[in-house]
């Protein structure tokens, strides 16, 4: 038996967002038409006013919100993060759209076990002050002809662990800033989910810093 054909186990995921949740109702969605085999424990949120913080309470799952301007000393804001990750047994975390970084505590006790998604193609148009619109005014402003979507693991530096699963999307002449974000989105809507089902499937190793991803992606 090969590892695409192993039985798949279900994740118990934590979502981390700041902002709409768009690839949080995505994984839901996958989740629901039984494409990701995971259930969704917790949300972690900066901010209270997030539309993820809306999501996660038509789905059930519990939520945190954690903010490191809370906590007097910042391993006080790591140890209540993992505290919560624990109390709700989540195993795999997914960052969609969190703006913040995730102390090293965490990535350290979740190593290769936290994803990212990326609206570009990484390692090009990544790292501090690349998100949003800052992202495609900068692909637009190279002239690039596509860009496109990277999901990675997370290590300690911005947008920069091993790449999962990449997928093209074409600049077209005209585009603005929005209307490439919003062909990018419908990408990241796909990708993601299917990244995910690859760890739920056990198919992703991590050799010399690279993710190897059994019978491709
Ligand atoms: C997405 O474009 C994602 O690539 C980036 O943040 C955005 C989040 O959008 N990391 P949403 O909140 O999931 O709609």
């Amino acid at each position: 038996m090969n590892n695409a054909d192993a039985p798949s186990r279900n994740l118990n995921l934590g979502i981390f967002a700041s902002g709409r949740g768009s690839n949080f109702q995505a994984i839901l969605d996958a989740i629901r038409r039984r494409e990701l085999d995971a259930r969704v424990r917790l949300l972690v949120t900066n901010n209270p006013e997030a539309g993820a913080v809306g999501i996660a309470r038509s789905c059930g799952a519990a939520l945190s919100v954690l903010r490191k301007g809370d906590f007097g000393k910042e391993d006080e804001f790591a140890q209540a993060m993992l505290e919560t990750l624990r109390l709700n047994e989540v195993d795999f975390i997914a960052l969609a759209g969190y703006l913040k970084m995730i102390p090293v505590q965490v990535i350290t006790a979740y190593r290769h076990r936290i994803l990212n998604i990326h609206p570009a193609l990484l390692p090009a148009f990544g790292g501090k002050g690349m998100y949003g619109h800052h992202v495609h005014e900068a692909v637009l402003a190279a002239g690039c002809k596509v860009s496109g979507a990277t999901v990675h693991m997370v290590d300690e530096i911005y947008d920069h662990g091993p790449i999962v699963a990449q997928r093209c999307v074409p600049v077209l002449e005209g585009d603005t800033p929005d209307s490439l974000a919003a062909r990018i989105l419908e990408t990241e809507h796909e990708i993601y989910p299917a990244a995910l089902q690859l760890f739920a499937q056990g198919r992703v190793a991590v050799r010399d810093g690279r993710a190897v991803v059994a019978c491709g992606f």
